[in-house]
């Protein structure tokens, strides 16, 4: 008889002397499997914009009630060495996708170095990913300022709170200074801090990745070709999961 894989710590009934261990994470994360089940992405289904495809596929992450359905994966370099982390999709459109963050933060530094980034949106509640890669800039201050305003006041405090990637001694001076700024911008009106504002990445590359079963993924991806003052194109190719 074949034996599925047992959790590390569950006591084993056909090797009665095998001690009982403790939880494995090694062992249990090796044998998490997940079969996808999607009816898959056709080339006939894409659109030819990849920018509305994104949309399509963000609006089924939020009406799919997804956590954090813009949450993305940003992937910047600092000379060979890679470093990532959690940002939010605040806009996008055919000039790019728009995250706000601290401009002296250690992402932000290395953008100013090495502008080409990667962005993955990791859509795991619909067997999903997407990536996309191209060069960062930062926007205007209006539209900075813009969205700035739009944030609750708590946000615009913390923004002038943190100095985002710096050491900090304690948590302390955090809430110290929260307090201080929350007095002194008493009235509500709390100015851009001089150092936060958005970035927008405008896309070069885009992969649309949908689970299927046995491992027979479907993969697209989408390569902008300048084409002279005709604008932009898009070639669309399939990749081998
Ligand atoms: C769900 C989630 C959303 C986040 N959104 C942002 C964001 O929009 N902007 C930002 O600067 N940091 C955001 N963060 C925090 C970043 O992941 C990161 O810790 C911070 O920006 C400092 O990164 P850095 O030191 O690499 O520059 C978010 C984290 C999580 C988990």
């Amino acid at each position: 008889m074949k034996r599925r894989a047992q959790p590390a710590f569950a006591e084993d009934p056909l090797n009665p002397i095998a001690p009982m261990s403790k939880p494995s994470p090694d062992h249990d994360i090796a044998a998490l499997r997940q079969n996808y089940q999607s009816s898959g992405l056709r080339r006939s289904s894409l659109e030819a914009d990849p920018v509305e495809q994104f949309r399509r596929w963000l609006q089924q992450a939020i009406t799919a009630d997804l956590l954090e359905p813009n949450a993305l994966v940003l992937g910047t370099l600092n000379g060979n060495r890679p470093s990532s982390r959690t940002v939010l999709l605040k806009a996008f459109d055919q000039r790019g996708f728009v995250f706000f963050t601290n401009y002296r933060s250690r992402k932000a530094q290395e953008i100013t170095n090495q502008p080409n980034v990667s962005m993955l949106f990791p859509w795991y509640g619909l067997e999903r990913q997407v990536a996309i890669l191209g060069p960062a800039e930062r926007i205007s201050t209006a539209e900075s300022l813009a969205y700035f305003s739009s944030r609750p006041f708590g946000s615009r405090i913390g923004a002038w709170v943190s100095q985002q990637s710096e050491v900090i001694k304690s948590r302390q001076i955090l809430e110290i200074k929260w307090q201080e700024l929350k007095h002194r911008f008493a009235n509500g009106e709390v100015p851009l801090p001089e150092a936060w504002g958005g970035f927008r990445v405008t896309p070069l590359e885009f992969e649309f990745w949908q689970g299927r079963e046995n491992r027979l993924h479907d993969r697209f991806r989408y390569q902008r070709q300048d084409d002279g003052n005709k604008g932009q194109n898009w070639s669309i190719e399939r990749l081998a999961p």
